[in-house]
């Protein structure tokens, strides 16, 4: 019996504890990645491997740093690399990291070229250059101090040969920065000003609306909201003033460019790496054509499939100004928004001066696709309702979390992508006023699509936070009634979505506007609301419209809408509506 029995429990424990076995002569990982549980745990339990692999990497860089503070080695000996992958896997249960991000075990302890150690390191790098960067990165990292840190780094990196472009756990560009962090920075990788700037990783809780504890105070809401709003308007007058009436608007919303970080985690592609990932820009890899240029999709060499975009009729002489958007725009990471990976930019002698930027591929394609396009299927009610979050908390993340507020100026059906989950994701943000000239339907100054732009952006250049809220109320309203923003049909008045859909509610039909024969439609009352928030937001005043953190709080939880404000008379009235109209001011 005792035979049998220690049998069994020998097969039972191998049954059990697989882990315990399958570190055969390796020994436990000397990396702490218990520092990585805030970051991981604001993310969403299901991760998009080819949207994340990248986090993943930033991620190590950090717990790394962490190991060279602590030790005074780069990277963790090589019999401990299993282990190591294996603790780093645990933060991850729903994504095996090697396999979808196409690591190798062995190069988590594979460091830059032959330097392991951090006397290495600093024996390999001229001394004024360290000095440089000891009293640029010993501060708390906040604000403009991280972009003085990251320029001293930026030194510091052209010493290396920094070849692989595409990010490698062992790559030699993220050794400054691993550097900067363990050892001049006085708070270390940990501190959560550290961690942003350098790592571009969050450890604090995000401020993404549905993990906050503390229910949020809606008159500090407003007042803020408010008070942006009128400090946007305020400047932008001031600014209007000040500059040459001739000259194109500059980018307000981007104002405060001096406090972004130079970001550290967007790759600079060379236009041959480019044309290798789009196969030569050939037609086959085309998804995507606008005024702006086409978006290819494209294979980089670490396998992740990506989405190019092309922009035509660029100059050379816009490129700083490029570059800098691109980084400020890189160093926005939320959930619901498409991340940048990187760019190019590059003279030919063929084809002129180009721009290309790179991002995520989006499997699902565009809203637009789903509710215009020849594809029969319709949206069930629960995936429009996914979708609808989803644009809300990444906008209300553009607004209200990111810093600098950036004000997207170009909401529409197409701008909104759908990642394999139909999780929405916010496309194209800060990127509108790279359209060419002349390729908008409104004027110069304005960027925007026909029947999404707000009524007092499209009129007086007014721009503020509720334009975008405006065109999200119009593809909130695109998304429920599957019709489109603005029709026009030959010969007859253009018909508006957003005026329709009035006209219904003020005639207590609301579920009136959902589209005919949706899938699975939730209870009226929840539908309901989520028609009159439309409504609301895309009302044509813009003092009566919410603030984006408004609308994801009214639409995740019970908060009740506000009732809507009569409207004035539309942009394009019948004349009964003109005489029914009345004037009620906004009440909020
Ligand atoms: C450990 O096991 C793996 C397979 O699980 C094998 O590839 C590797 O060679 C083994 N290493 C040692 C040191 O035995
Ligand atoms: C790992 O990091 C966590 C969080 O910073 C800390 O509480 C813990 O003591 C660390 N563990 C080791 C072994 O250093
Ligand atoms: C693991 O490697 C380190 C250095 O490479 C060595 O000092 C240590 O003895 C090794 N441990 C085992 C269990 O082989
Ligand atoms: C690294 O290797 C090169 C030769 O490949 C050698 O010249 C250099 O001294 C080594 N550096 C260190 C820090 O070991
Ligand atoms: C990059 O690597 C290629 C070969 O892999 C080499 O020809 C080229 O000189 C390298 N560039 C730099 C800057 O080291
Ligand atoms: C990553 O780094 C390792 C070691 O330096 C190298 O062998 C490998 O080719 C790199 N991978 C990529 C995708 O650059
Ligand atoms: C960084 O600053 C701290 C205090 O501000 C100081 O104690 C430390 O010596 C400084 N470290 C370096 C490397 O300059
Ligand atoms: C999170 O941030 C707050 C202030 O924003 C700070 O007081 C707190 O210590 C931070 N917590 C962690 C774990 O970094």
């Amino acid at each position: 019996m005792s035979f049998h029995y220690l049998f069994f429990l020998f097969f039972f424990i191998l049954a059990f504890f697989p882990f315990c076995f399958a570190q055969n002569g390796s020994i436990p990982c000397p990396l702490n990645f218990t520092v990585l549980r805030p970051a991981f745990s604001n993310r969403p339990p299901q991760l998009n491997p080819s949207a994340d692999c990248h986090f993943i990497v930033q991620g190590l860089r950090l717990v790394l740093s962490d190991y060279l503070k602590r030790t005074g080695s780069f990277v963790p000996p090589s019999n401990a690399s299993e282990s190591c992958w294996q603790s780093y896997q645990s933060l991850l249960p729903n994504l095996d990291i090697r396999s979808s991000c196409g690591f190798q075990t062995a190069w988590i302890s594979q460091g830059c070229m032959n330097l392991t150690t951090r006397a290495d390191f600093e024996a390999s790098v001229p001394t004024t250059t360290l000095n440089d960067v000891a009293s640029n990165c010993n501060q708390s990292l906040g604000g403009s101090a991280c972009a003085s840190c990251t320029r001293s780094l930026a030194s510091l990196q052209v010493l290396y040969n920094t070849n692989n472009s595409v990010a490698n756990v062992s790559d030699c560009t993220a050794y400054p920065f691993i550097y900067a962090a363990a050892v001049p920075n006085y708070l270390g990788p940990t501190d959560e000003a550290t961690a942003i700037c350098l790592f571009s990783i969050e450890l604090n809780d995000s401020s993404n609306g549905e993990g906050k504890k503390k229910g949020v105070n809606w008159g500090v809401i407003i007042g803020v909201g408010v008070g942006l709003a009128v400090f946007i308007v305020l400047s932008w007058f001031f600014y209007r003033k000040h500059r040459d009436s001739r000259k194109k608007i500059r980018n307000l919303e981007l104002g405060g460019l001096g406090m972004i970080s130079e970001s550290s985690n967007l790759v600079k592609f060379t236009f041959d790496e480019i044309k290798e990932a789009t196969r030569n820009f050939s037609i086959d890899n085309i998804i995507g054509r606008g005024g702006y240029g086409n978006v290819y999709r494209g294979y980089l060499s670490d396998g992740s499939e990506v989405a190019l975009k092309r922009f035509k009729n660029c100059s050379a002489a816009g490129d700083a100004d490029f570059k800098h958007e691109v980084e400020v725009i890189a160093s926005v990471r939320h959930v619901n928004l498409v991340a940048l990976r990187g760019y190019c930019t590059a003279t030919t002698p063929f084809e002129g001066h180009q721009r290309i930027i790179v991002c995520d591929l989006m499997k699902n394609g565009s809203l637009y696709d789903h509710l215009f396009g020849p594809t029969k299927a319709r949206l069930s009610w629960s995936i429009r309702r996914k979708i609808a979050l989803g644009m809300a908390r990444g906008l209300a993340y553009l607004h209200h979390g990111a810093q600098p507020t950036i004000i997207h100026r170009d909401i529409k059906a197409s701008n909104i992508l759908l990642d394999d989950m139909f999780e929405a994701k916010v496309a194209d943000f800060g990127l509108a006023k790279f359209t060419p000239e002349g390729m908008t339907h409104l004027s110069t100054r304005v960027a925007g699509t026909m029947g999404y732009v707000a009524p007092e952006y499209a009129l007086y250049g007014q721009l503020t936070d509720r334009s975008d809220v405006y065109s999200f109320g119009i593809v909130l309203l695109e998304l429920l009634s599957g019709k489109k923003a603005l029709t026009v049909s030959n010969g007859n008045q253009p018909s508006v979505v957003a005026d329709w859909a009035w006209s219904l509610v003020k005639k207590e039909k609301a579920l009136d506007v959902i589209e005919d024969g949706m899938p699975e439609l939730g209870p009226p009352e929840v539908v309901e609301k989520y028609v009159l928030i439309a409504v609301l937001c895309s009302h044509p005043e813009l003092q009566c419209r919410p603030s984006m953190d408004q609308v994801v709080k009214m639409l995740e939880t019970e908060v009740s809408v506000p009732s809507i404000p009569a409207r004035p008379i539309p942009l394009v009235a019948h004349i009964d509506d003109i005489c029914r109209a009345n004037s009620a001011g906004c009440s909020y």
